[in-house]
């Protein structure tokens, strides 16, 4: 199997975001709305378009792997902390290693880029496999002040985390309004919840 990991072009959206709602859909509740999320973070000015890749297979578009800008309290104003997702592998081709490539180049290039480091939602047998640890070990917290085993960061150099720490804020454009779900849902091909 030929995978290319690259950057998603512009008139790529419509088809990435499909192959997000492939990907989530019915996975964590009926239906999903990762692929609104990924529309919203489109037209935020956190979102990083260097670090929006696709995995390619004989040009079909089968993963996407998206990162935005976060924003931690006590953070030197000269540093830049960054979150992964949504993350999305069409349910046909999951256990290839598909994703992980996606992680990989995500994470590589954002070193290369000099992010400090990277925050995430995810289940933990999947992510601590490229190196994420629990949230609490940096101290930084959900907006609430909270940690959990699905929180976590992965420092992208020795020392890059060192005096950051306090409550992470991810984008706005993780927040999803029901009625814009609904309304974005009838532009796509109806499925079955
Ligand atoms: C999560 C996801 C991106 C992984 O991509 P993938 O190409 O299927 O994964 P890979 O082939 O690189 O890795 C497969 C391994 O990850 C594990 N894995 C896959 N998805 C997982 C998940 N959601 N939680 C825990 N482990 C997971 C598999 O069990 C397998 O483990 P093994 O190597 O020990 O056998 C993909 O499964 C997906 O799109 N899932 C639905 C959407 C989703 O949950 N996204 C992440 C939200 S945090």
């Amino acid at each position: 199997m030929n995978v290319i990991i690259r950057n998603e072009r512009e008139d790529e959206r419509r088809i990435v975001e499909n192959a997000i709602r492939e990907a989530f859909w019915n996975v964590y509740k009926p239906g999903c709305d990762e692929h609104l999320m990924v529309h919203q973070l489109h037209d935020s000015s956190n979102f990083i378009k260097d670090l929006d890749l696709v995995a390619e297979i004989d040009g079909h578009i089968v993963g996407n792997i998206v990162c935005s800008k976060v924003v931690i309290e006590n953070i030197d104003p000269m540093k830049e902390m960054i979150c992964i997702g949504p993350i999305g592998v069409i349910p046909e081709l999951k256990n290839h290693g598909i994703g992980s490539l996606l992680m990989e180049k995500a994470i590589d290039r954002a070193r290369k880029m000099g992010y400090v480091g990277i925050a995430l939602y995810g289940n933990p047998n999947y992510y601590h496999r490229f190196g994420f640890v629990n949230a609490k070990e940096y101290g930084i917290t959900t907006p609430d002040g909270s940690n959990f085993e699905d929180f976590m960061i992965l420092e992208l150099g020795e020392g890059r985390l060192d005096g950051i720490h306090g409550k992470c804020f991810e984008d706005k454009a993780f927040e999803i309004k029901e009625e814009d779900l609904i309304e974005f849902e009838k532009e796509f091909v109806k499925k079955e919840v």
